[in-house]
């Protein structure tokens, strides 16, 4: 569902960024499968919180920056206005290219869509990963049936889990990060 965020929001969220940026999306952006040369895709990219550290480590690779609404997508393109290596996509009817990107990353995106919903975007987003392409997503541990929901898609759609682990941040409690490896 389309959704736009009001300016409160958007301020609250760019409070967040500056004192939590390094200790919770730094983080997550480190711990990213990444080497400098590869394509990335950040779903649901909102302001940028992530993308600003993930891009950083793209020397040689590009980072696709995907989100449905034109606001976040217009702080983000605010937020990473020093970087060259960002394309930004306004995401409302999907169709991303077929095996395009090594790894894709949702933070805190896929909880909040619809069941329906992700039965569309999750098989995109996997046919979006080349072969041996990984998918990494982070979403509070509290949304029990919405994580089943979101794995069981991810492992119906070629995607082998790899990894997980249980990470407490500032503000927004424990969250459950998973990565899976299309084969
Ligand atoms: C809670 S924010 C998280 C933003 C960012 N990933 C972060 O961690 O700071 C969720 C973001 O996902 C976007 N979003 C929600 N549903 C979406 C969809 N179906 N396709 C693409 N983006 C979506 C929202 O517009 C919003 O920017």
């Amino acid at each position: 569902m389309k959704y736009e965020p009001t300016r409160l929001e958007i301020f609250l969220t760019r409070l967040a960024f500056f004192f939590c940026g390094r200790t919770v999306y730094q983080a997550f952006a480190d711990r990213l499968p990444l080497e400098g040369g590869e394509q990335v895709l950040d779903f649901g990219s909102g302001m940028g919180t992530v993308a600003y550290y993930a891009a950083k480590k793209l020397p040689h690779g590009q980072l696709t920056c995907l989100d449905i609404s034109e606001r976040w997508l217009s702080v983000c393109r605010k937020t990473l206005r020093s970087y060259g290596n960002i394309i930004y996509l306004h995401w409302e009817s999907p169709s991303l290219a077929k095996e395009s990107f090594d790894v894709a990353y949702c933070h805190f995106v896929l909880h909040d869509i619809s069941d329906s919903e992700l039965e569309r975007v999750i098989p995109e987003l996997a046919g979006s990963l080349k072969n041996g392409g990984v998918l990494v997503f982070r979403e509070p541990l509290n949304e029990t049936e919405k994580l089943r929901i979101i794995k069981r898609l991810i492992e119906q759609n070629r995607l082998f889990p790899k990894d997980s682990r249980i990470t407490d941040i500032p503000m927004m409690g424990n969250a459950l990060e998973c990565v899976y490896i299309k084969q």
